[in-house]
């Protein structure tokens, strides 16, 4: 079987290497000359654990190419996915554009039956779109070539893409005919082999299906992390509250960490993106607009912690940061809360020094030289007021306390995720502060 991948980005460059793996051909498309000519060179773009392998392996093989003719990919080729990028627009609508413009490629490049399926996260009804695009490209060409559109949503999460393409809790796919239902089960049958389902639906539930999911896991973090708040409050631990709904079943004991709110490329755009679409539909969807306005106000509370310690006046202060990325295990930058605590403390007349241990180089093109950057968590901490953790990388977990207390200028900690002991923190005499505990 051969197949062809458009776009190299997260999610593109992750399905093409993973589904080279199980023996198909796979062609990698991407209108960027230099990402091509990075990724033919051997060179991956993205930091994903587990990625070189995998790609270094079905590149020697010949099973994974990469090519900027969508043109060329299509000979043979019977599965084709769309998997660029859908930026939000000025009001939070996902950006059609590149998703409808690959159609349109397709349509005026096919030659026999494909199955057209769209894996980038799009609003519903995109399917149909992509359908009308390929049927009119093929119109003036005034040929008739039968072809199939699915939608297959990704729930890969950055940081651990390779494993959750590899052994997926389930596929979802929207399907119109039994025909492509066919042509997907077989593509994917060496992926089920841990037990989960692959769910075969109509194309409005699939891609429904994407969004609620991201939005629902959006609004257990933000439920957390207001009750959290509210905790600190009231004098209750939020780590103990966590554990004691987290083992209810239904309510599950994943994704209810608070912190300094959600980042990343889906979340954010995801939850817009939805609200957007019930809008349209004269539909208000109240939970998730609150879902946006806790997270953004999130996003803010270290900043809040610090003025009540500091006082409202940050000017000459010298802050550490640990952590830039959205998450640990990516260099990902996009929406991270590290963004809008450096914004404000730069605003305050604060300085920064930070240190990420893979994302630097993508905040120095973000950033630039408006803080610096440290060549490792001690560096950072030298001479420096306070200590921010915003990424809990592994490598923060446990530090050496006495060499950080003797680095820094004040014994004092923000922990934006949660990651010591409040108890362990006192006996070591640090100002202490995290998210929905005692401090
Ligand atoms: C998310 C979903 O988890 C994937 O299933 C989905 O495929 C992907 O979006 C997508 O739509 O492409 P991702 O954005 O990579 O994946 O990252 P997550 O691991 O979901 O984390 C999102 C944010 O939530 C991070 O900022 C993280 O720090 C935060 N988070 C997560 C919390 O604050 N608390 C938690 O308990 C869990």
């Amino acid at each position: 079987m051969k197949i062809s991948v458009v776009g190299t980005g997260y999610v593109g460059l992750v399905s093409g290497t993973c589904f080279s793996e199980t023996g198909v051909d796979v062609v990698c498309v991407d209108v960027n000359e230099e990402k091509i000519n990075l990724l033919n060179s051997g060179e991956i773009p993205i930091y994903e654990p587990g990625l070189k392998d995998i790609f270094t392996r079905n590149v020697e093989k010949n099973r994974l190419s990469f090519t900027t003719s969508l043109k060329d990919s299509l000979i043979d080729t019977e599965v084709i996915f769309i998997a660029v990028g859908t930026p939000p627009d000025e009001d939070g609508s996902a950006d059609l554009k590149y998703v409808l413009g690959v159609a349109r490629e397709i349509g005026r490049n096919m030659n026999k039956y494909l199955v057209v399926v769209t894996k980038s996260t799009v609003p519903v009804g995109t399917s149909k779109k992509v359908k009308a695009a390929i049927a009119e490209e093929l119109k003036t060409r005034n040929v008739s070539i039968p072809f199939d559109v699915a939608s297959n949503p990704e729930f890969l999460k950055e940081g651990s893409a390779v494993d959750d393409f590899l052994k997926p809790d389930r596929i979802v796919v929207g399907v119109e005919t039994a025909k492509a239902e066919k042509t997907l089960r077989r593509l994917y049958k060496p992926f089920l082999m841990n037990g989960h389902p692959i769910l075969f639906m109509n194309i409005l539930s699939s891609e429904m299906t994407k969004y609620a999911a991201n939005s629902m896991l959006a609004t257990k973090i933000s439920f957390m992390n207001d009750i959290a708040n509210l905790c600190e409050l009231v004098g209750a631990d939020v780590d103990m509250v966590r554990k004691g709904i987290g083992s209810d079943a239904r309510i599950g004991n994943k994704f209810i960490y608070p912190g300094t709110g959600y980042g990343g490329s889906c979340f954010p755009k995801d939850v817009q993106a939805l609200v957007r679409t019930a809008d349209e539909y004269g539909h208000s969807l109240d939970i998730l607009k609150a879902v946006e306005s806790v997270n953004y106000r999130q996003k803010e509370i270290l900043i809040k912690k610090i003025k009540k310690h500091f006082g409202e006046n940050l000017k000459g202060l010298r802050f550490a940061m640990w952590g830039l990325a959205f998450k640990p295990k990516t260099d990902d930058m996009r929406e991270a809360p590290s963004l809008v605590i450096i914004e404000n403390l730069l605003k305050e007349g604060a300085s920064v020094v930070a240190y990420d241990p893979v994302a630097q180089e993508e905040a120095h093109r973000i950033l630039g030289d408006n803080i610096s950057y440290a060549k490792d968590e001690y560096d950072a901490c030298l001479d420096a007021d306070a200590l921010i953790i915003v990424t809990e990388w592994s490598e923060f977990r446990s530090p050496n306390f006495r060499v950080i207390e003797k680095l820094m200028k004040s014994n004092t900690i923000f922990d934006g995720r949660n990651i010591y002991d409040p108890e362990e923190m006192r006996e070591l005499k640090f100002n202490y502060y995290s998210i929905g505990r005692a401090a």
